[in-house]
């Protein structure tokens, strides 16, 4: 049994706590994932591999093998679908909130709302559950801008602290759902690999708690 394993990792604000979490669980890269361009990284580990990509991405990576086990938010996992992924551990760490942003003083056409976000199918079914109709605009970032403008009535998106809503004179209105990172894994290495991948996750699950 082949005991190579990749684990797939989120650019950008997740990368900050799944380092240190990773490192409670004894895997190191050899070198800074945060300032090397590399994409591939060795660890202190012979048979374990880090790749860093876009966190819309991890869950691609681990859905066709082409990395065993990712760490992405539930948000993008949603997005995703989930389709040859087990979903393993709530890694607790970059918790926010999905949520409903827009500007306070306005009141909002009861037809036709236009909805910006980069979560189409997250806000299509959070519409429809309310029976509501709504116009889905597919962005890709900086979704704040899009009321601001015009383009949309309202965007769904991450909060965090909510400075970046304040900044742009928007407020949160509803909230959709609390996001936390998790630790994925593709099926068939679950199956192919499962003594190391246990370890693994056992590593991990240990620096969770
Ligand atoms: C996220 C999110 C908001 C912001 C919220 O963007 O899309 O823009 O963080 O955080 P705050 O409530 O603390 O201001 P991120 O910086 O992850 O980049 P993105 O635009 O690529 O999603």
């Amino acid at each position: 049994m082949t005991r190579e394993l990749t684990i797939a990792l989120a650019k950008g604000r997740i990368l900050d706590e799944t380092l240190p979490l990773l490192a409670r669980a004894g895997i190191e890269a050899t070198d800074d994932l945060a300032t090397s361009r590399k994409l591939v990284f060795a660890t202190n580990h012979k048979n374990i591999k880090l790749v860093l990509i876009r966190s819309a991405d991890v869950a691609t990576y681990v859905q066709y093998g082409a990395a065993d086990l990712g760490i992405a938010g539930k948000d993008v996992l949603l997005e995703h679908g989930g389709e040859g992924l087990y979903e393993r551990l709530d890694l607790k760490i970059a918790p926010c909130r999905l949520m409903t942003a827009g500007f306070a003083e306005r009141s909002l056409p009861r037809t036709r709302l236009k909805v910006a976000t980069k979560y189409p199918r997250i806000t299509r079914q959070f519409f429809l559950d309310q029976g509501r109709q709504v116009e889905l605009i597919k962005l890709y970032g900086s979704m704040e801008l899009a009321p601001v403008v015009g383009l949309a009535d309202i965007i769904v998106d991450l909060v965090d602290t909510g400075s970046t809503l304040k900044a742009n004179g928007l407020t949160p209105l509803d909230h959709i759902m609390d996001i936390s990172s998790r630790l994925i894994i593709n099926r068939a290495s679950l199956k192919m690999k499962n003594q190391p991948i246990r370890e693994l996750v056992d590593k991990i699950e240990a620096a969770v708690e």
